[in-house]
């Protein structure tokens, strides 16, 4: 018997409810803070995520679903959005549209990870990106918006974790200054963060080994080392924040996972949790679509994983809206009856009515035990008298009261 393939899952019926909540939950902070939608393909050249996400990160060094197709091109199954839609900006010219470009997208992604809890290969993410402004008070609006999601999702337990890592002229220095403490500290690290310690040091300070987590608790931190102009811009995002009511930490080991990031990081995570659990994070990619071949142009975005929205769901117990079920089912005893029942089946349904009919020869007793596990509210009984009077018996399936209706006055009843 086949499987899903590790890392992937099904969204069963029963589980829709959850994605069609989120999914409107989304739309609808995104249509508050003026941001609109954007889908882009599923896979993209490999080249997009190489130079957008950066070559020494873990996604382009070890996760990437990188394929060739028949004619020879090398391709990529999205990592994350932030680089398509970038690239999607650039490609349909949208520098000439009024800045900030608000776009928003829900999405399925693959990363090649060791699946565990909240950790899959495909999952799904909403996300959003604003791109052609610079000012703090985008970042902040952002952060909001992150914020307000969650909020409106019924979550109440949240943590806000920010940090500032600097831009192309002042990380250079904190990355020579870094290193430094890092070399001295070579042999109490493990081999990954020995590994990285060349390559990527700023992920040094996000280790989950706890002894590697006790010597970045005193490392230089980014935020001490910024150039006057990221200085200020930190300080106006602290400013804003606080201006819009959000409790917040200043985390100096939050650096995130991607390279494109410069200034602003953030994170979102529920209350006393653990390291796996960021529900979203995002920040500022001042660099990202000149690296892509625009001309210098700002951004910054945020995504969150909608399983692990799920998960949080769950574990707070927020009621979700059910989606609506079929509330009409419609029963025949008989060739004759089933040959009506088919044509007011048809009838009702374009008149807007949603309806089961009773398929494969079962009695009367099975077909309303059918109706009722299907949870439908009415069943319409046809059988040979019925038909001689042209009518139904309609029954209330939660009384069980059953009336007899003309077939001209049965769609006004059921509406
Ligand atoms: P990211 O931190 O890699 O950022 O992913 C954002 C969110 O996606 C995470 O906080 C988490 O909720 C979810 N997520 C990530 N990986 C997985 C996984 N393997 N399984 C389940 N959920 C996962 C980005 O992707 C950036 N593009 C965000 C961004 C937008 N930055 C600026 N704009």
């Amino acid at each position: 018997m086949y499987q899903a393939p590790r890392g992937t899952i099904d969204i069963l019926p029963e589980e829709q409810a959850y994605w069609r909540y989120i999914e409107d939950k989304a739309a609808a902070i995104s249509q508050r803070y003026g941001y609109r939608r954007i889908d882009t393909p599923v896979f993209e050249d490999t080249g997009l995520f190489i130079r957008g996400v950066g070559e020494a990160t873990d996604i382009v060094q070890k996760e990437m679903y990188t394929f060739e197709d028949r004619g020879g091109n090398k391709l990529t199954l999205r990592p994350e959005g932030t680089a398509p839609v970038c690239r999607a900006y650039l490609e349909h010219g949208m520098q000439n549209l009024s800045q900030p470009v608000k776009l928003f997208y829900i999405c399925s992604l693959y990363r090649y990870e060791r699946p565990q809890a909240g950790r899959y290969r495909e999952f799904r993410q909403f996300g959003c990106e604003a791109i052609g402004e610079i000012d703090p008070a985008l970042d902040a609006e952002v952060i909001d918006m992150a914020w307000q999601f969650f909020v409106l999702l019924g979550m109440d337990q949240l943590h806000l974790k920010i940090n500032s890592i600097g831009c192309k002229n002042c990380r250079p220095a904190y990355l020579d200054r870094l290193k430094g403490y890092y070399a001295q500290c070579q042999p109490q690290l493990c081999p990954d963060c020995r590994n990285r310690l060349g390559r990527n040091p700023l992920r040094l300070l996000d280790c989950k080994n706890t002894s590697c987590q006790q010597i970045a608790a005193s490392a230089p931190k980014s935020y001490e080392h910024l150039c006057p102009e990221c200085a200020a811009h930190f300080e106006r995002l602290q400013k804003d924040i606080s201006l819009l009511g959000l409790p917040f930490e200043i985390d100096s080991c939050l650096v995130r996972g991607l390279d494109y990031y410069t200034r602003t990081v953030f994170e979102i995570q529920p209350e006393a949790e653990g390291s796996q659990s960021a529900l979203g994070g995002g920040g500022r990619y001042d660099d990202l679509i000149e690296e892509l071949g625009g001309k210098p142009t700002p951004g910054i975005g945020f995504a969150s994983g909608i399983e692990r929205i799920i998960t949080n769901l769950e574990k707070q117990n927020i009621p979700i809206p059910p989606l609506p079920a079929p509330v009409v089912y419609i029963a025949s005893i008989g060739e004759a009856a089933r040959e009506v029942a088919t044509k007011l089946a048809g009838d009702l349904r374009r008149q807007g009515i949603n309806l089961i009919q009773a398929q494969g020869v079962k009695s009367l007793k099975a077909q309303l035990r059918q109706a009722n596990s299907l949870g439908a509210s009415q069943t319409v009984i046809l059988g040979e008298e019925e038909i001689k009077t042209r009518s139904v018996q309609l029954r209330d399936m939660s009384t069980s009261k059953q009336q007899t209706v003309d077939w001209d006055r049965l769609v006004d009843i059921l509406k």
